[in-house]
Protein backbone atom coordinates (compact mmCIF):
# COMPACT_ATOMS: atom_id res chain seq x y z
CA UNK A 1 0.00 0.00 0.00
CA UNK A 2 1.28 3.53 -0.95
CA UNK A 3 1.50 5.92 1.62
CA UNK A 4 2.17 9.60 0.71
CA UNK A 5 2.81 12.04 3.51
CA UNK A 6 2.84 15.80 2.77
CA UNK A 7 3.67 18.31 4.97
CA UNK A 8 1.43 20.71 3.59
CA UNK A 9 -1.07 21.45 0.71
CA UNK A 10 -4.14 22.79 -0.11
CA UNK A 11 -6.28 19.66 0.73
CA UNK A 12 -5.29 15.98 0.61
CA UNK A 13 -8.84 15.05 -1.19
CA UNK A 14 -7.98 17.57 -4.07
CA UNK A 15 -4.17 16.18 -4.67
CA UNK A 16 -5.26 12.78 -4.58
CA UNK A 17 -8.41 13.23 -7.01
CA UNK A 18 -5.26 14.86 -9.47
CA UNK A 19 -3.02 12.47 -8.90
CA UNK A 20 -5.53 9.98 -9.84
CA UNK A 21 -6.49 12.09 -12.97
CA UNK A 22 -2.71 11.94 -13.95
CA UNK A 23 -1.53 8.15 -13.14
CA UNK A 24 -2.99 4.83 -12.44
CA UNK A 25 -3.27 4.93 -8.54
CA UNK A 26 -3.40 2.12 -6.30
CA UNK A 27 -6.06 1.09 -3.86
CA UNK A 28 -5.81 2.13 -0.57
CA UNK A 29 -2.86 4.86 -1.60
CA UNK A 30 -3.18 7.01 0.88
CA UNK A 31 -2.37 10.65 1.33
CA UNK A 32 -1.75 12.40 4.44
CA UNK A 33 -0.91 16.18 5.88
CA UNK A 34 -0.04 18.15 8.63
CA UNK A 35 -1.13 21.05 7.15
CA UNK A 36 -3.99 21.87 4.69
CA UNK A 37 -4.26 25.54 3.69
CA UNK A 38 -7.37 24.87 2.01
CA UNK A 39 -9.37 21.82 3.47
CA UNK A 40 -13.01 21.17 1.93
CA UNK A 41 -15.81 19.72 4.13
CA UNK A 42 -19.37 18.71 3.02
CA UNK A 43 -21.43 20.97 1.02
CA UNK A 44 -18.73 23.95 0.57
CA UNK A 45 -17.97 24.39 4.04
CA UNK A 46 -14.12 24.35 4.96
CA UNK A 47 -12.42 22.52 7.04
CA UNK A 48 -9.54 23.79 9.86
CA UNK A 49 -7.70 21.66 11.67
CA UNK A 50 -4.78 22.20 13.72
CA UNK A 51 -0.92 21.41 12.12
CA UNK A 52 0.55 18.50 13.69
CA UNK A 53 -2.41 17.76 15.57
CA UNK A 54 -4.98 15.91 13.82
CA UNK A 55 -5.41 13.69 11.02
CA UNK A 56 -5.92 14.71 7.76
CA UNK A 57 -6.04 12.02 5.17
CA UNK A 58 -7.35 10.63 1.97
CA UNK A 59 -7.61 7.04 0.40
CA UNK A 60 -8.19 6.09 -3.04
CA UNK A 61 -11.17 3.64 -3.80
CA UNK A 62 -11.63 1.84 -7.15
CA UNK A 63 -15.57 1.91 -6.73
CA UNK A 64 -16.42 0.24 -10.34
CA UNK A 65 -18.39 -2.44 -8.63
CA UNK A 66 -20.72 -0.03 -6.87
CA UNK A 67 -23.88 0.69 -8.83
CA UNK A 68 -24.25 4.82 -8.86
CA UNK A 69 -27.38 4.87 -7.01
CA UNK A 70 -26.12 2.45 -4.38
CA UNK A 71 -22.87 4.58 -3.94
CA UNK A 72 -24.02 5.63 -0.21
CA UNK A 73 -22.72 2.36 1.03
CA UNK A 74 -19.27 3.49 0.50
CA UNK A 75 -20.10 6.22 2.94
CA UNK A 76 -21.87 3.65 5.49
CA UNK A 77 -19.16 1.69 5.51
CA UNK A 78 -16.60 4.41 5.92
CA UNK A 79 -18.62 5.77 8.92
CA UNK A 80 -18.59 2.41 9.81
CA UNK A 81 -14.77 2.45 10.03
CA UNK A 82 -14.19 5.39 11.86
CA UNK A 83 -16.45 4.41 14.42
CA UNK A 84 -15.25 1.10 14.83
CA UNK A 85 -11.47 2.71 15.22
CA UNK A 86 -12.38 5.29 17.84
CA UNK A 87 -14.28 3.23 19.65
CA UNK A 88 -10.83 0.64 19.93
CA UNK A 89 -9.61 3.59 21.27
CA UNK A 90 -12.30 3.34 24.31
CA UNK A 91 -14.01 6.59 22.87
CA UNK A 92 -17.41 6.58 24.09
CA UNK A 93 -20.59 7.57 23.47
CA UNK A 94 -20.18 7.06 19.77
CA UNK A 95 -22.92 8.08 16.87
CA UNK A 96 -23.40 8.37 13.05
CA UNK A 97 -24.78 11.63 12.23
CA UNK A 98 -26.14 11.88 9.04
CA UNK A 99 -24.82 11.64 6.44
CA UNK A 100 -20.93 10.80 7.87
CA UNK A 101 -20.10 12.75 10.79
CA UNK A 102 -18.79 11.04 14.05
CA UNK A 103 -20.06 12.31 17.42
CA UNK A 104 -19.17 11.70 21.01
CA UNK A 105 -21.70 12.55 23.18
CA UNK A 106 -22.96 14.77 20.25
CA UNK A 107 -19.87 16.68 19.76
CA UNK A 108 -17.91 16.62 16.29
CA UNK A 109 -14.61 14.45 16.57
CA UNK A 110 -14.65 13.29 12.91
CA UNK A 111 -15.81 14.54 9.88
CA UNK A 112 -15.67 12.59 6.51
CA UNK A 113 -15.82 13.97 2.67
CA UNK A 114 -16.02 11.30 0.23
CA UNK A 115 -15.94 12.42 -3.58
CA UNK A 116 -16.87 9.88 -6.53
CA UNK A 117 -15.56 10.69 -9.66
CA UNK A 118 -18.61 9.57 -11.82
CA UNK A 119 -18.71 8.51 -15.88
CA UNK A 120 -21.40 7.59 -17.76
CA UNK A 121 -23.57 6.99 -15.09
CA UNK A 122 -20.92 4.80 -13.45
CA UNK A 123 -19.01 5.22 -10.30
CA UNK A 124 -15.09 4.74 -11.54
CA UNK A 125 -13.24 5.95 -7.95
CA UNK A 126 -13.91 7.64 -5.05
CA UNK A 127 -11.56 9.86 -2.75
CA UNK A 128 -12.29 8.98 1.35
CA UNK A 129 -11.09 11.83 2.76
CA UNK A 130 -11.17 11.67 6.54
CA UNK A 131 -10.24 14.61 9.34
CA UNK A 132 -10.24 13.18 12.82
CA UNK A 133 -9.61 15.72 15.92
CA UNK A 134 -7.18 13.48 17.54
CA UNK A 135 -4.63 15.87 20.20
CA UNK A 136 -6.45 19.16 19.59
CA UNK A 137 -7.58 20.55 22.63
CA UNK A 138 -8.85 23.66 21.83
CA UNK A 139 -11.60 24.60 19.60
CA UNK A 140 -12.29 28.44 19.59
CA UNK A 141 -14.83 29.28 17.16
CA UNK A 142 -16.13 25.65 17.31
CA UNK A 143 -18.55 24.75 20.23
CA UNK A 144 -19.86 21.46 19.12
CA UNK A 145 -16.26 19.72 18.06
CA UNK A 146 -14.37 17.72 20.27
CA UNK A 147 -11.05 15.43 20.32
CA UNK A 148 -10.22 11.94 21.42
CA UNK A 149 -7.65 13.64 24.07
CA UNK A 150 -10.93 15.67 25.29
CA UNK A 151 -12.87 13.00 25.50
CA UNK A 152 -10.32 10.34 26.56
CA UNK A 153 -7.74 12.52 28.65
CA UNK A 154 -4.83 10.92 26.67
CA UNK A 155 -2.69 11.72 23.65
CA UNK A 156 -2.56 9.02 20.91
CA UNK A 157 -0.19 8.59 18.23
CA UNK A 158 -1.78 9.43 15.57
CA UNK A 159 0.14 6.91 13.56
CA UNK A 160 -1.44 4.42 15.25
CA UNK A 161 -5.09 5.78 15.09
CA UNK A 162 -4.27 6.40 11.27
CA UNK A 163 -3.33 2.29 11.12
CA UNK A 164 -6.39 1.12 13.04
CA UNK A 165 -8.89 3.51 10.53
CA UNK A 166 -7.59 1.96 7.54
CA UNK A 167 -7.09 -1.35 9.01
CA UNK A 168 -10.97 -0.93 9.42
CA UNK A 169 -11.90 0.81 6.45
CA UNK A 170 -10.42 -2.24 4.37
CA UNK A 171 -12.46 -4.63 6.76
CA UNK A 172 -15.93 -2.35 5.98
CA UNK A 173 -15.51 -1.86 2.17
CA UNK A 174 -14.46 -5.26 1.40
CA UNK A 175 -18.59 -5.67 2.25
CA UNK A 176 -19.04 -3.71 -0.74
CA UNK A 177 -17.05 -6.52 -3.15
CA UNK A 178 -19.26 -9.01 -1.25
CA UNK A 179 -22.49 -6.71 -1.86
CA UNK A 180 -23.04 -7.21 1.90
CA UNK A 181 -25.22 -4.24 1.51
CA UNK A 182 -28.11 -5.47 4.33
CA UNK A 183 -25.18 -5.70 7.03
CA UNK A 184 -24.07 -2.41 6.17
CA UNK A 185 -27.42 -0.61 6.15
CA UNK A 186 -28.25 -2.16 9.61
CA UNK A 187 -25.09 -1.70 11.34
CA UNK A 188 -25.18 2.22 10.15
CA UNK A 189 -29.05 2.54 11.14
CA UNK A 190 -28.11 1.15 14.53
CA UNK A 191 -25.64 3.46 15.42
CA UNK A 192 -27.34 6.76 13.31
CA UNK A 193 -27.98 9.74 15.77
CA UNK A 194 -31.54 10.48 17.04
CA UNK A 195 -33.06 6.98 15.58
CA UNK A 196 -36.28 6.70 16.40
CA UNK A 197 -36.04 10.07 18.49
CA UNK A 198 -38.41 13.22 18.11
CA UNK A 199 -36.01 15.67 15.65
CA UNK A 200 -36.26 19.13 14.79
CA UNK A 201 -35.11 19.92 11.39
CA UNK A 202 -34.94 22.60 8.72
CA UNK A 203 -35.59 22.83 5.22
CA UNK A 204 -33.80 24.57 2.60
CA UNK A 205 -36.39 27.68 2.95
CA UNK A 206 -35.78 27.98 6.67
CA UNK A 207 -38.62 26.46 7.82
CA UNK A 208 -38.23 24.25 11.07
CA UNK A 209 -40.49 20.71 11.37
CA UNK A 210 -40.24 17.86 13.36
CA UNK A 211 -40.45 14.25 12.72
CA UNK A 212 -38.39 11.17 13.79
CA UNK A 213 -35.82 9.09 11.78
CA UNK A 214 -36.40 5.92 10.31
CA UNK A 215 -33.14 5.49 8.62
CA UNK A 216 -31.68 6.18 4.99
CA UNK A 217 -32.16 4.64 1.60
CA UNK A 218 -29.53 3.44 -1.09
CA UNK A 219 -28.33 6.84 -2.45
CA UNK A 220 -28.28 8.43 1.14
CA UNK A 221 -31.32 10.24 1.54
CA UNK A 222 -32.35 10.73 4.88
CA UNK A 223 -35.79 8.58 5.78
CA UNK A 224 -37.75 11.22 7.64
CA UNK A 225 -41.40 9.62 9.82
CA UNK A 226 -43.26 13.12 9.37
CA UNK A 227 -47.14 12.78 10.78
CA UNK A 228 -50.16 10.12 10.06
CA UNK A 229 -47.10 7.57 9.53
CA UNK A 230 -46.18 9.48 6.02
CA UNK A 231 -42.08 9.20 5.66
CA UNK A 232 -40.31 11.54 3.41
CA UNK A 233 -37.07 11.00 1.66
CA UNK A 234 -34.13 14.29 2.03
CA UNK A 235 -31.53 14.75 0.18
CA UNK A 236 -28.73 16.00 2.02
CA UNK A 237 -28.68 19.72 0.50
CA UNK A 238 -32.40 19.95 1.49
CA UNK A 239 -32.90 19.34 4.86
CA UNK A 240 -30.44 19.85 8.59
CA UNK A 241 -30.79 17.95 11.57
CA UNK A 242 -31.19 20.47 14.04
CA UNK A 243 -31.73 18.59 17.44
C1 LIG B 1 -17.02 17.61 6.95
O1 LIG B 1 -17.28 17.26 8.09
O2 LIG B 1 -17.59 18.59 6.44
C2 LIG B 1 -16.01 16.82 6.15
C3 LIG B 1 -14.61 17.19 6.51
C4 LIG B 1 -13.56 16.38 5.77
C5 LIG B 1 -12.18 16.87 6.06
C6 LIG B 1 -11.11 16.00 5.44
S1 LIG B 1 -9.50 16.41 6.02
C7 LIG B 1 -8.77 15.43 4.80
C8 LIG B 1 -9.58 15.58 3.54
N1 LIG B 1 -9.13 16.69 2.74
C9 LIG B 1 -10.03 17.67 2.66
O3 LIG B 1 -9.89 18.73 2.04
N2 LIG B 1 -11.13 17.33 3.35
C10 LIG B 1 -11.01 16.01 3.93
Amino acid sequence: MRTIKLNAIDSTNSFLRQLSAEETVEDFTVVTAEHQTGGRGQMGTKWESQSAKNLMFSVFKDTRVLDVECHFYLSMAVSLAVFEALKSFQITSLKIKWPNDILSDQQKVCGILIENVIKQNQLQSSIIGIGINVNQTIFNDLPNATSMQLISGTHFNRDQVLQEVLNQLKHYISFLDSKSYDLLKQAYENNLFRKDKPSTFKDKQGNLFSGYIKGVSNSGHLKVLIEDGIVKLYELKEVQLLF
